[in-house]
């Protein structure tokens, strides 16, 4: 049961309650009319303490087009957060005013805090360099949807391995599928954390390599996850300055992955994959951002209970 639980981490839901967003997702997809007042006078509270394009928009979209309405900030100086006040009482009182509430904060484990003052559901939409749950639902709808299954996949992740919230969650989501074989592939300086390697890969004996150049590496693989070096978590930019451009997909590098090899980036992009590519059938970046909307959709109908 759904119904009034918090996301804040992707391991919150079992295989069986994912499934479930899956299914309600695809049908939303087929019948968009079908769920056009399913949340008529229900409120979406969004509080977003950094910056987003997608997962803000998404969400705002995936309520007003189930018929129901948004409030909330996108930047926080405009709330009396710039006053000194507390995520607790910042989500005690939304909880007085909205129905469900969308959280994005640079600390990591902010929005876990706000789920435990809550009244009302809590979704983390991406907590500093930690977590970022509705980004993993979204990628689990878009392989699942274009591929037809969640195991028995080969999957590179590139780019910022250590700062990268949205690698973190996928591959701890994908451990619990299985035949899931993972290269991580990233100069060492953004390697992935150890918690990921030790507690998530090498705990559920997930096949997984290190590597340091996409070319070694694309031919082997049924999905590419692109990611870019995340700026706003370095403390040097003469650290980001030199690793920013590491890694770039381009056209020489599709021509080795196979034919239906996938690409997905959680977005936004900067410069590691081409805009050439953007017309090849593989890169599925843009498509997955509209996955999203609609995993988002079933999310909330799912946490409101909501037939
Ligand atoms: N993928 C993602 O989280 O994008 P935004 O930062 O634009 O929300």
């Amino acid at each position: 049961m759904l119904k009034g639980r918090h996301l804040i981490d992707p391991m919150d839901f079992t295989l069986e309650e994912l499934d479930e967003i899956f299914e309600l997702a695809g049908d939303i997809i087929d019948h968009p009319v079908k769920y056009s007042d399913s949340m008529k006078g229900k409120l979406l509270a969004t509080l977003f303490y950094e910056p987003s394009t997608r997962t803000r928009f998404s969400f705002e979209a995936a309520m007003l087009r189930l018929g129901g309405q948004v409030i909330g900030f996108s930047e926080p100086g405009s709330s009396s957060v710039s006053k000194g006040e507390s995520v607790a009482d910042t989500i005690k009182t939304v909880g007085c005013y909205a129905d469900i509430a969308v959280m994005r904060h640079p600390k990591e484990g902010a929005p876990k805090v706000a789920s435990m003052y809550s009244e009302i559901p809590v979704i983390n939409a991406g907590d500093g360099g930690h977590q970022h749950p509705t980004q993993t639902l979204t990628d689990l709808l878009t392989i699942k949807t274009e591929k037809g299954r969640l195991s028995d996949l080969t999957i590179g992740f590139c780019g910022d391995l250590k700062f990268g919230r949205t690698v973190h969650s996928l591959i701890k989501a994908l451990s619990r599928y299985q035949g899931i074989k993972i290269v991580l592939i990233s100069p060492e300086e953004l390697m992935i954390p150890d918690y990921i390697r030790n507690e998530i890969l090498i705990n559920n004996n997930i096949e997984f390599k290190e590597a340091e150049r996409i070319e070694d590496e694309i031919g082997s693989l049924d999905i590419l996850y692109m990611t870019r070096v995340q700026k706003e978590r370095f403390f040097n930019e003469d650290d980001y300055i030199r690793l920013k451009d590491r890694f770039i997909l381009d056209k020489e590098k599709m021509e080795l992955a196979h034919a239906d090899m996938m690409v997905l980036h959680p977005l936004p992009r900067v410069n590691e994959i081409d805009y050439e590519i953007d017309e090849d059938p593989r890169a599925m970046y843009f498509k997955q951002a509209k996955y999203g909307m609609y995993a988002r959709m079933a999310l909330m109908l799912k946490l409101l209970g909501v037939k």
